[in-house]
């Protein structure tokens, strides 16, 4: 069967393959410690999902406008407001399918065949696709681990071409856990404005920020930045709701208004059932999430501690989402058996076949130095697997 060049050139997402092949395992009946999941280990809070219960028993149930029920869109004006100090209208907001789904239609309805678009590694597993799918260049920036693999203004100044016309950022960040500091986003505003990039923030791990730290974007630094970035956001992580499918947009309102003609062609609107449980999340209280990051925390430093006093493993302190992205390049090299670990992918392979333990290759997120541990899993199971890891590891010679 020909399939369309367009999708033969992108790969399925690494990362929902992973976790398909350790639920196989687990549902075979092994035992393994997963530190692959990409979502909380925390059910939906009550309060959101009565409310997704209230609107089918009120057949809420039909179509809705299509970038989002007007209730929705105000919640999200109001968190912006809120908890960023942003001041956005209804009509520069467009509610999507998930923050995945955002991240795609922003590509679909910004680049063409003849741009590039900036992509910090490590990064996102979704950035590089979303971005070939628009049929742009996704140009990839290597960042150096001694700065917790952050790009610095240096590494954007080199890596922008007249053919430029955006740059991805993501903090805290998905694989790294990293977050960029205020004096760190301001040095990338200066190449920004130099050159006139569109930013793309990705800040759907905002509110799961550690070590008392506040949460800023491109946008919070003056009218001229907020005009040139786009947020991409959603509830999945933030309110346990990654089945449910809500994400959203804030930007311009040419933009809002594309994504939405392209949703009115594409999806229609977001789930009706799913956007009334999303005014309730962004209205209600945030104590649920503070329970979550105050578990997360617990495991955040337990999980940092114990990998460093691994023998061969250097782990940065991460300090927001739920990842820790180690360095494990010591073992690279060795065997077992005849099997040499030659990089990330055979190391994760060998957890999984001999140590019955989960974890992500940092390959799947350009470097191939680390792998990528979540720890949206109990400390009970982090400290189980991080001793068959370790068992493991020295089984190795
Ligand atoms: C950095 C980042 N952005 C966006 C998403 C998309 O989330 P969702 O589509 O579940 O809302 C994810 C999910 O893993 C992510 O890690």
């Amino acid at each position: 069967m020909d399939l369309a060049a367009r999708i033969t050139q992108v790969k399925p997402s690494p990362t929902l393959s992973l976790d398909a092949k350790t639920k196989a395992l687990q549902a075979d009946g092994v035992d393994v410690v997963n530190f692959g999941a990409g979502e909380p280990d925390f059910s939906t809070p009550d309060y959101i999902k009565q409310a997704g219960i209230r609107a089918i028993e009120d057949n809420f149930t039909r179509y809705t406008p299509v970038g989002g029920i007007p209730e929705l869109k105000k919640a999200i004006v109001d968190k912006f407001k809120r908890d960023n100090e942003l001041d956005y209208s209804p009509d520069q907001i467009a509610v999507s399918c998930g923050g995945k789904h955002t991240l795609y239609n922003l590509a679909q309805v910004l680049f063409q065949a003849g741009d590039q678009v900036v992509v910090p590694a490590p990064y996102w597993v979704s950035y590089p696709p979303i971005i070939t799918l628009a049929g742009a260049e996704p140009v990839i920036v290597a960042t150096s681990e001694t700065n917790d693999f952050k790009m610095t203004a240096d590494e954007l100044r080199a890596a922008v071409t007249p053919r430029t016309r955006a740059m991805i950022l993501n903090s805290p960040s998905n694989p790294t856990g990293a977050t960029y500091t205020r004096a760190e986003l301001e040095a990338l505003a200066e190449v920004v404005l130099e050159r006139n990039l569109l930013v793309i923030s990705d800040d759907i791990y905002e509110k799961i920020l550690f070590d008392g730290l506040s949460f800023r974007n491109m946008a919070n630094l003056g009218p001229e930045l907020k005009e040139r970035t786009v947020i991409a956001h959603g509830l999945a992580k933030t309110y346990a709701m990654t089945g449910w499918r809500i994400g959203f947009m804030a930007g311009g309102k040419e933009i809002a208004g594309a994504v939405t003609k392209l949703q009115s062609q594409s999806t229609s609107n977001p789930c009706s059932i799913a956007q009334k449980a999303g005014v309730a999340a962004l209205n209600g209280p945030d104590d649920s999430v503070a329970v979550m990051c105050a578990a997360f925390d617990e495991r955040r430093l337990f999980l940092i501690e114990a990998l460093n006093r691994i023998e061969g493993v250097k782990c940065f302190r991460a300090t927001g989402a739920f990842y820790v992205f180690p360095n494990f390049s010591a073992h690279f090299g060795k065997r077992f058996g005849d099997l040499v670990i030659d990089g990330s992918d055979r190391m994760a392979d060998y957890l999984l076949e001999e140590a019955r333990v989960s974890v992500v290759p940092g390959q799947a997120f350009g470097e191939d130095a680390c792998l990528r541990l979540s720890y949206a899993i109990s400390l009970d199971d982090i400290k189980k697997g991080l001793d068959r890891i370790e068992e493991a590891l020295s089984r190795l010679s």
